[in-house]
């Protein structure tokens, strides 16, 4: 990596303006519920509203959920299972259910904003549901259209493996087995309806393969002095997270779309993990976390290199620490709070952890922090 003084704005004029249309800068927080000691889920939309949050995102259609959230100011994203994503694609009728069972009941009292179809369905098999996603995605939308849900819009959400290179960012290109029968429909479909690109990114992921090739505060968005230049583009990035969404931004371009928005449906640090699982810990959370508000939040809005200026809405990954997960300790520690709904600041405080810790993570970047968390 090279050191190169900061020369970003003067850039700016460069580029293509985006409109950001009636898009906000906005936080959000991913609720999962994969957890047997979580919080009811009326305590849990109230403890969302507290942390200042204004959207929040579900991974089903919860009817508990749904309905604490009628009347509160909170936009919700909504997810139609992956195991029903087949049927769907070849049966309009079972759309037409689905949507009117799952969403119709409580719009527009909940502010439902974004049917989200899947969850990262190009990173499991089977690969027959990668390709039934796109015709489930176009029937929910005849769906949503025929209920008249005017401000409903669909997407579904990818993780980073949706591209085979990221790197330098200029090059990223998707999957070659996505690309012309996923990828090119999917992107045509969300040019077509002014949807958004839903994107899952964590930097903690390639920086934990490669910790001694990428600085940790590189990843963190914290360091001060470290610049890399992608040799193809010019472009200069100061952290990971923005290599890391240009390469998506660029490997859309590639297929001829240039403009598609994106949406980080997902982001966050591990606050803790199994024993070798180094820099998974809260101190890394709340400096990952802290300055991703801060970077998304930023008025005017900062944007990313490839697209300076341009606001993207992001969700932060989780409310919960969720112990029920599966897979490597780090999956069960994302959560902003402990599943008693105590917040990890008060660990940080005993931890005697003064300078970025969670109690001024939260009360400088999610406004209204009026609550004690016990
Ligand atoms: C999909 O449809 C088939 C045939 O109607 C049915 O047997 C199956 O249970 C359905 N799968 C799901 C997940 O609903
Ligand atoms: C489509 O779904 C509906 C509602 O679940 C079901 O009654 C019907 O049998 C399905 N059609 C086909 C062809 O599977
Ligand atoms: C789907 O995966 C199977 C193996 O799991 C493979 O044989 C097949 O070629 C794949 N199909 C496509 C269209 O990629
Ligand atoms: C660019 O991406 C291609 C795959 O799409 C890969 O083969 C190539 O190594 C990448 N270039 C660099 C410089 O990493
Ligand atoms: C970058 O900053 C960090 C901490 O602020 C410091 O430890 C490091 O030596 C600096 N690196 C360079 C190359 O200046
Ligand atoms: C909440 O859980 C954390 C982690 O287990 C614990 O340290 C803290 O004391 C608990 N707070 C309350 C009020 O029980």
């Amino acid at each position: 990596m090279g050191f190169f003084p900061f020369f970003l704005l003067s850039l700016l004029a460069l580029y293509p303006s985006f409109s950001n249309g009636e898009m906000k800068p906005k936080i959000g927080i991913c609720y999962g519920q994969l957890g047997n000691n979580l919080p009811t889920q009326s305590k849990s939309i109230q403890l969302i509203k507290k942390l200042g949050a204004k959207r929040v995102k579900i991974y089903d259609a919860n009817t508990k959920i749904l309905n604490a959230l009628k009347g509160t100011h909170l936009q919700a994203s909504v997810m139609v299972p992956n195991e029903i994503i087949t049927n769907i694609s070849s049966n309009q009728t079972l759309a037409d259910e689905w949507v009117k069972t799952n969403v119709v009941p409580f719009y527009p009292k909940t502010l439902i904003r974004y049917l989200l179809v899947g969850n990262e369905i190009l990173s499991n098999p089977p690969n027959t549901t990668w390709f039934n996603l796109v015709p489930a995605m176009r029937k929910i939308r005849w769906s949503v259209k025929k209920f008249g849900l005017k401000r409903i819009k669909v997407g579904t959400p990818l993780a980073m493996d949706a591209l085979e290179s990221s790197y330098p960012p200029s090059n990223g290109t998707f999957r070659s087995d996505v690309r012309d029968k996923v990828i090119k429909p999917l992107l045509r479909f969300l040019d077509r309806t002014k949807s958004l690109y839903f994107l899952d990114v964590y930097t903690y992921f390639p920086w934990a393969n490669q910790p001694d090739q990428i600085n940790l505060d590189y990843a963190l968005l914290a360091a001060t002095n470290i610049t890399y230049k992608d040799p193809v583009s010019g472009l200069t990035y100061t952290n990971l997270l923005d290599q890391m969404l240009d390469s998506v931004i660029f490997a859309m371009k590639r297929l001829g779309y240039p403009n598609i928005r994106l949406f980080i449906a997902e982001t966050g640090w591990p606050n803790g993990g199994d024993i070798d699982q180094i820099g998974a810990n809260i101190y890394n959370a709340a400096t990952y976390n802290r300055n991703v508000v801060k970077k998304f939040m930023a008025k005017p809005p900062i944007g990313t290199p490839a697209r300076p200026g341009v606001v993207i809405p992001t969700m932060i990954f989780a409310l919960y620490n969720e112990n029920q997960k599966p897979g490597p300790g780090t999956e069960r520690h994302f959560g902003l709070l402990y599943p008693n709904g105590s917040s990890m600041a008060l660990l940080c405080r005993l931890l005697r952890i003064q300078v970025m810790d969670y109690a001024s993570f939260l009360v400088l970047h999610f406004k209204s922090l009026k609550m004690d968390f016990e």
